[in-house]
């Protein structure tokens, strides 16, 4: 299949300009930060280690106690030492997600993507990416764009995010892509949720997201 993509540089440069701004300016504009929140709750204890992937500047995992470890990755270096100043005792590297994650970094007992996979271009890869450094058992909360022929704005499998100011597409993934993605990779879904994101100013929309919890399942290593 042919994947459309996005200039990486340009996405990671739009990020650098606002990184400064990024909390306070989008904070009131989300609505995904109670799930957030919640499943971090639920599912992170003390001694394991949390992967915030498109971790923008570190907001919702530097609150985390301090004996939990925290990894975060971002394809904009302004977000990656805006994530670090919040939180100096976590690793924050740049990452692009299509590509596969350092082996280094070991595996997670919880991984978060929230509101980055908006410029997911490959579901599948970029799901597997992830998955392995998921560790048995392990579970991880994302969020995509979900594709719905009813809505407006989110019939298409991509948009121009900027409503044609800033050339980059934002991308749309059907709840039947997002389930085979998940099955086909061996990962379990334990919950899903098709609500609010986050408005969109420029477009003067609201972006509904489908909220997914998943647990990893494949064979112990
Ligand atoms: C809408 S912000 C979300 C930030 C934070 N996770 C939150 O929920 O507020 C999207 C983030 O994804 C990052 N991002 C976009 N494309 C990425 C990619 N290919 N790999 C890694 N991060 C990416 C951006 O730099 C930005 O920090």
């Amino acid at each position: 299949m042919h994947y459309s993509q996005n200039d990486k540089l340009k996405v990671a440069q739009i990020y650098d300009n606002i990184a400064e701004s990024y909390e306070e300016r989008t904070t009131p504009l989300t609505y995904f930060q109670a799930a957030v929140r919640e499943f971090l709750l639920e599912n992170v204890h003390a001694g394991q280690r949390v992967l915030d992937l498109g971790c923008g500047p570190g907001h919702l995992t530097s609150p985390l106690p301090l004996d939990v470890e925290v990894v975060g990755l971002d394809i904009s270096t302004a977000m990656v030492d805006a994530a670090r100043r919040k939180r100096p005792t976590g690793t924050y590297l740049v990452h692009d997600f299509h590509q596969p994650l350092p082996a280094e970094l070991g595996k997670f007992d919880a991984i978060v993507a929230n509101g980055c996979f908006d410029f997911c271009e490959n579901l599948v890869q970029v799901i597997d990416n992830v998955s392995v450094a998921l560790a048995y058992g392990g579970r991880f909360f994302f969020t995509i764009n979900e594709r719905r022929a009813e809505l407006p704005f989110h019939d298409a499998r991509w948009i121009d995010a900027g409503g044609g100011q800033v050339d980059i597409r934002m991308f749309f993934w059907s709840f039947s892509e997002t389930a085979a993605a998940i099955e086909t990779l061996g990962l379990r879904p334990l919950t899903y949720r098709h609500a609010p994101g986050w408005e969109n100013e420029t477009l003067q929309t609201t972006i509904y997201y489908g909220y997914w919890v998943v647990e990893h399942l494949r064979t112990k290593e």
